[in-house]
């Protein structure tokens, strides 16, 4: 009775859909997937559409965030749509000088280092960004029964490339400021919660069915840096949007150790990467938490066979547990075959159906 496909113009019900279901740890037909990064340059129609046009720029034109937003999902047939944007999004609504360099990731032209420089993070109004009201707007009528996530950077990840300046290793600087400035830090963490808190509101009063927060970097700190240092901050963002209902996804890299504590910053669902299983990513998050993930992304450049084995032994761990979204460990990699992505959802529709 529940399809998942794209039905354009349909009034349809994405309440009921698999995805939203096994968000809420309720019964499923089946285990819904999409995958992070599902939009992007792993299309060929992706990569048409953005010839002409720069990262940044293509995320501040509804037409295009709605046309890029919903190829994935045409073509794969995933159970949920992911907003096309960036986590730097609304800091450069808010007026921070940064750009997306291809093939480097987000650069920050003057970094965030001292007091003075906090000054440049005001807050997000709802105006800065008319032009996610107006996508979100496009994509809930296009996607019909399918369900729309929006997303933002969590605190820590975002605070690593305002201080880094851009992409980073080690993350030494923020470290240093994080440990040597506890005060100015937790300051920025807190205004970055608020832009971010405002931005996954801006989503949601527009229509998104669920969020994500991607504290994407965080695994790089121990669990009792992540409860002093970060938590506050994304408990703030995920407390800001409790009332509205809508579940709410949290997930980083190589957060075997905090999975515990990002479930508790408030949470409903927790993804994991590929190096925890993910029933022991349930046991780690504790009971009233549905788990997304896991599949290795590099697993997809293997042969189709060793492909399902993978999904099969993540199926195969997921089956005693209330609710689980089947995902990548991490973000589709940009040289993947897009036909192993639409032959792995299939896979996991086909092999979970109850
Ligand atoms: O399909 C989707 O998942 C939605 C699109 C999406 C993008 N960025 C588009 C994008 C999402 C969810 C993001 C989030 C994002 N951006 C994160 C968190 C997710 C994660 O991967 O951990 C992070 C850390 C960033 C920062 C960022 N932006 C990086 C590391 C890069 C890649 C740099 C590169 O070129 O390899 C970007 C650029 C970016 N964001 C691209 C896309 C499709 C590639 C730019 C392009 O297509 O020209």
């Amino acid at each position: 009775t529940q399809t998942s496909h794209a039905v354009a113009g349909a009034a349809a019900d994405k309440t009921s859909s698999p995805f939203l279901r096994a968000c809420r740890r309720e019964p499923v037909p089946h285990t819904p997937v999409w995958f992070m990064r599902q939009a992007g340059r792993s299309l060929p129609e992706y990569r048409k559409v953005r010839e002409d046009i720069a990262m940044l720029d293509s995320c501040m034109r509804p037409d295009l965030v709605a046309e890029i937003t919903l190829q994935p999902v045409r073509r794969h047939k995933v159970d949920a749509a992911i907003y096309f944007s960036d986590i730097v999004v609304p800091l450069k609504a808010i007026g921070v000088d940064l750009d997306i360099k291809p093939g480097v990731g987000p650069v920050v032209e003057k970094p965030i280092r001292t007091r003075a420089d906090l000054e440049r993070l005001r807050p997000l109004d709802p105006e800065d960004v008319s032009y996610v009201t107006e996508a979100v707007g496009i994509l809930t009528r296009e996607l019909g029964a399918t369900p729309l996530i929006g997303f933002a950077g969590a605190p820590f990840t975002l605070a690593s490339y305002l201080v880094e300046g851009g992409p980073s290793k080690n993350h030494e600087r923020t470290k240093a400021l994080m440990y040597g400035d506890p005060e100015l830090w937790a300051d920025l963490l807190d205004r970055l919660a608020d832009i971010t808190a405002a931005f996954l509101k801006v989503q949601i009063e527009a229509g998104a069915n669920a969020v994500q927060l991607f504290d994407s970097w965080v695994g790089a700190l121990a669990p009792d840096d992540y409860r002093r240092s970060v938590q506050p901050a994304s408990r703030k963002v995920f407390g800001a949007v409790a009332g509205y209902g809508v579940p709410r996804i949290h997930f980083g890299v190589g957060t075997g150790e905090l999975l515990g504590l990002m479930g508790e910053a408030g949470a409903d669902v927790v993804g994991a990467d590929w190096r925890v299983p993910v029933d022991e990513a349930a046991r780690r998050v504790g009971p009233g938490k549905a788990i997304q993930g896991n599949l290795d992304p590099a697993v997809l450049f293997a042969p189709r066979e060793a492909v399902e084995r993978q999904a099969a032994h993540i199926l195969q761990a997921a089956r005693g547990l209330e609710g689980h979204i089947f995902n990548l460990g991490h973000g589709v990699l940009p040289d993947t075959d897009p036909q192993a992505l639409t032959d792995l959802v299939a896979y996991v529709h086909e092999h979970s159906a109850r």
